[in-house]
């Protein structure tokens, strides 16, 4: 039917990036290989795009790589092993994510920025609206992040990034973006029509407390944009711009997710995600409480 808004069916996972806030632990692996509890960060985030609806995955790797394609692919002797022992928790463990998803990898031999790293998937995605997830966001939320920016997306059939408020300097590490709210669901003042990004400003130099976090829902006419641009901060070709150039001739969304984000990437972040969600967790979460509040601090 001519008009119509098509599906997004593709997720983008880039994971080649240098993860040099977590050395030495990612000298050797990739971050996205991180446990939070017991499930590696990259996990989370192809759960999160499952419960919204995506089962395509293609995954930018870099070093590292056999790790994430392992982790996703039969395990055979260790599926034998809990066989003859049967552990058939253990085993549904094992098996569950892969089961569900259709992977593929492809390779980004330097990590010369995000934007970079999404254009190296253009080929797998076609022409076609994909959802980009960079994993070392780990969101807490009721309904997943991805899913909440996919119901703006059907409605306007345009790009929409995922917007959090960060106060202060903090700002400086985000893409951040000039945006004026549209009116939503009762003015809840979530959703924003995007007027401007700039990557990394200065402190002090934002234009807005509005950062940029990593869950975008984007349209295939991004990879040439990604194709136009150069090299941008810190030499890497950026996600960011690349949507600034998209911006003169698109209209682009920004949705204030509801939930709440760990920054898994970063030491302390990666802490505090591991703390609340091992107090979360069923088996857990009881003895871990106790735990806690028996030391002296
Ligand atoms: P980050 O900005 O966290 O950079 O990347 P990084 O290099 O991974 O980590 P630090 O800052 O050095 O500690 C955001 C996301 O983009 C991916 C990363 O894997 C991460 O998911 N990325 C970044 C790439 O895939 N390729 C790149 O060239 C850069």
């Amino acid at each position: 039917m001519e008009g119509m808004i098509p599906k997004v069916r593709k997720a983008v996972f880039p994971a080649a990036g240098l993860g040099t806030r977590f050395l030495p632990a990612t000298k050797a692996q990739p971050k996205e290989m991180l446990p939070l509890v017991d499930k590696p960060l990259i996990q989370y985030g192809v759960e999160e795009a499952l419960h919204s609806g995506i089962q395509n995955i293609f995954i930018v790797t870099g070093r590292g790589k056999t790790a994430i394609e392992d982790h996703f692919d039969v395990s055979f002797e260790l599926e034998q092993a809990l066989e003859a022992k049967n552990k058939k928790d253990l085993l549904a463990i094992v098996r569950g994510v892969s089961d569900m998803i259709n992977v593929a990898y492809v390779r980004q031999k330097e990590a010369l920025g995000l934007g970079h790293a999404v254009l190296r998937a253009s080929e797998l995605v076609g022409p076609e609206p994909f959802a980009v997830v960079l994993s070392d966001d780990v969101i807490d939320a009721e309904v997943p992040c991805l899913r909440q920016l996919l119901d703006i997306y059907e409605f306007f059939g345009a790009p929409v990034l995922a917007l959090m408020e960060v106060e202060g300097d903090a700002i400086s590490a985000y893409g951040v973006v000039d945006a004026e709210a549209v009116p939503h669901n009762g003015g809840d003042n979530r959703l924003f029509r995007i007027r401007n990004l700039v990557e990394k400003p200065k402190p002090g130099e934002a234009p807005s407390k509005l950062a940029i976090i990593g869950r975008y829902v984007l349209t295939p006419e991004i990879f040439h944009s990604l194709d136009s641009i150069g090299p941008g901060s810190g030499g890497e070709i950026q996600l960011t711009d690349g949507l600034k150039h998209l911006l003169r001739n698109r209209p682009i969304y920004g949705y204030r997710f509801e939930g709440r984000r760990y920054d898994a990437g970063d030491k302390l972040g990666f802490l505090k995600a591991t703390v609340e969600f091992a107090l979360n967790r069923y088996d857990l979460g009881a003895e871990f409480r106790e735990y806690l509040k028996q030391l002296s601090l």
